[in-house]
Parts: structure tokens; sequence; C-alpha cells
């Protein structure tokens, strides 16, 4: 699909109100996205697995305007509460999508959302928050044009998701998404999320993501800036050729089931989004003593119980810690006695890999 396939062309329904709810989870990116060009297009492409648990959950009530004006209209309330300090990049994304959904204007909405985890986890939200916001959107479209195909909705919801937030759009759909063009998968693109389209054998069925909230404070450096430093970062180019390869390297991995390789792609992949940062001018580290500690304990069991735990980090302190299905009487004891001593008042959250936004028919 090309970007113009997604401006309608014109809608065959009327509607003056409705509401709609969407549940759209976070996900945990194997390989990672570090880097984009003009607007929201991937330097290299990612992998990430789909999570079930952290999620957010947005319904948007919309009402016909009286006066058609040419300003974008809307309330936004966050746990229950207005939260105007949301609104300017809400009002960017509306900015970015109302080409692609011509019907922004016409409509005045509030906008409720709630996160299943706790605002200051250190949890980002944006995947899950615009993701969620995106499939509203797109269920009001689809009753402006009830012919519309699943596989368009899907496909359009992942792209505006993306124009939001990058990462967004590799959660709509579940259980293991890429995002951005890569030579070796079919179907691919820098516009949207698909489906991993091949073969991944059942060891990574419901695998297992325990976050360790190692700091629950304020990043002080964000994602949009840390992108951005990727343009003048002189290993950036070296960077964006190894995310291909290990794309590359991931489809053996994911079809034989080979735990010890997926390890050192996906490890190699949290230390060089953090070395990115520490090599960037002005360079900066969002890793804490903590982090460092938790690696080496999780690098320590490993070796020990012969296990296939092993680690991913996002932008931020905090630990992935990722398992199979079939080790978790093992690991969970040595992740709960071992682990969680490190983590900010004792606070972590079990999540498992999960299949993307729910729409939630119930009023
Ligand atoms: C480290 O998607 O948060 O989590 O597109 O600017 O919103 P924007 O960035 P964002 O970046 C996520 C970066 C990452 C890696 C990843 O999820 O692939």
């Amino acid at each position: 699909m090309t970007e113009n396939e997604f401006i309608p062309t014109s809608y065959t329904a009327k509607i003056k109100s409705g509401t709609v709810t969407y549940r759209s989870p976070s996900n945990i990116a194997l390989v990672k996205y570090w880097g984009k060009r003009e607007i929201q297009i991937p330097e290299n492409p990612s992998v990430s697995f789909t999570l079930n648990a952290c999620a957010t959950t947005t319904t948007i009530t919309f009402d016909e305007k009286k006066n058609t004006n040419e300003a974008f209209s809307f309330d936004l309330l966050f746990e229950g509460k207005p939260m105007d300090s949301f609104k300017p990049k809400i009002l960017v994304f509306m900015q970015r999508i109302e080409k692609y959904l011509p019907f922004l204007k016409e409509y005045h909405f509030t906008i409720a959302t709630t996160n299943s985890f706790p605002h200051s986890s250190g949890i980002a939200s944006s995947a899950s928050g615009m993701s969620a916001l995106a499939l509203c959107f797109m269920d009001i479209e689809k009753r402006l044009n009830p012919n519309m195909k699943e596989s368009y909705f899907t496909m359009k919801a992942s792209f505006l998701a993306r124009l939001g937030s990058g990462s967004a759009c590799r959660s709509v759909e579940g259980d293991i998404v890429q995002w951005g063009k890569h030579e070796d998968t079919e179907g691919s693109s820098d516009l949207y999320g698909i489906k991993y389209p091949y073969k991944v054998h059942e060891i990574f069925r419901n695998y297992h993501d325990t976050i360790l909230l190692i700091d629950k404070g304020e990043k002080q450096v964000s994602s949009t800036i840390g992108h951005d430093l990727m343009h003048s970062n002189v290993y950036a180019k070296t960077r964006f050729k190894q995310a291909h390869e290990n794309l590359s390297k991931l489809k053996t991995v994911f079809a034989e089931g080979d735990l010890k390789s997926f390890t050192t792609i996906v490890e190699s992949e949290a230390l060089t989004l953090h070395a990115m940062m520490m090599t960037s001018i002005p360079y900066f580290i969002l890793m804490k003593p903590k982090t460092m500690e938790v690696i080496n304990e999780i690098w320590k069991f490993r070796a020990a119980s012969n296990t296939n735990v092993c680690f991913t980090l996002d932008a931020g302190a905090n630990v992935h810690v990722l398992y199979p299905e079939h080790e978790k009487d093992i690991v969970y004891p040595f992740i709960k006695a071992k682990l969680v001593p490190y983590c900010q008042n004792g606070a972590y959250i079990t999540d498992r890999t999960g299949f993307g936004a729910k729409k939630n028919n119930t009023p």
C-alpha cells in the first residue's frame, strides 16, 4: 500500500454521534527502532512482541459539530480527569492524520483514556495510547464507510498509529509484528506494521516478559530527542545495517526456536540501543546502576541454571526479563527472589505476549 491509498475519496454513510472503545496493548521491541526520517519513517526495520497486560483503554464519544469551523475540537480525560497537558500531542497527531481522516473537523470528540499500568511507572504509554486512539478513529471511519475491508482497517490503523508514535504501529496486532521495509520480509513497509509473516516455532508462544520497574522517574532525554540525535551519530549507518542483519538472522531463529541465538540477538539489540545513546552528541545514559546489576544477575543465573532467560531494554532504566513458558517455574522464582529487590518499591509487572488490540463492545 502507498500513502495515497489511505486517503479516502468519499464516505457512503452519515453519522451524527456515537461512542467507541478500544483496548490496545504495549509492545516490546526485539530489534529496535532508533532513528527516523520525516515523517515517522524508520531508519531501520524493527520487530516486537505484542504484550498483553500493559495496555491503554480509550473511549471516544463523538458528536457532529453544530457550527463547522476550521478547528479541531476535543476534550481529553486521563483516568477520569481532564488532562490538558496531553492535548498538544493529540493536536499534533490530529493535524498529521487529518489528510487521511477528513471527517476529523466535523465532530467534537471526548477522548477518555486509562492505562493498566501506573502513570509514574516509567512505562511509555505512547505505543498503547496512540494505537488505541488510531483504532477508535478508524472505527468511526468504518461507520462512515461500512464496506471497508478488515485488512484495510488494520493496516490503516497501524499507519495512523505510526504518525502518533512510531512504535505504536506495532501494537495493533499480535503476537509478533514487524515494521519497516526489509528485503527478506515480503509485504514489509515503512508505513505500517505487519503481522510477522513467517514460521514461528511454538516455543515463542506465550513468551513471558516480566518488567522490572527500576526507576520511575521522568527520563532526562525523550525518545524524540534520542531519535533525532541519530542523524549525527557517527555509528548510525553501521547500526541501521546491523538491524537489517539481525532481522534476517531472526527469521531462522523464529522458525527453529533457537533460543540461544534469540538471546544473543535480543541482548545485543538492547545494548546497542543504549550504546547509540552513549555515542550521541550530546551523549546521555538512561540505564541506572541497578539496571546493570540486574543484567549481571541474569547472566549469572542463566549460566548456572542453563535456562534461556534474557533481557531487553527500552529507552529507559527498566528491564524487560524475557523467558519461555516452559521455563517459568524456574525463572519466575529467581526473578522474585533476586531481581525484584532491585526494583523501586519492589514494583514489577508480569506480562507476556498477546494478540493485539481489541474493541470493547459493551458500552
Ligand atoms: C527504544 O516509538 O517512542 O522503544 O516515534 O518518536 O514516538 P516516536 O518514538 P517511540 O520510540 C521507541 C523506541 C524504542 C525502541 C522500539 O520500540 O523499537
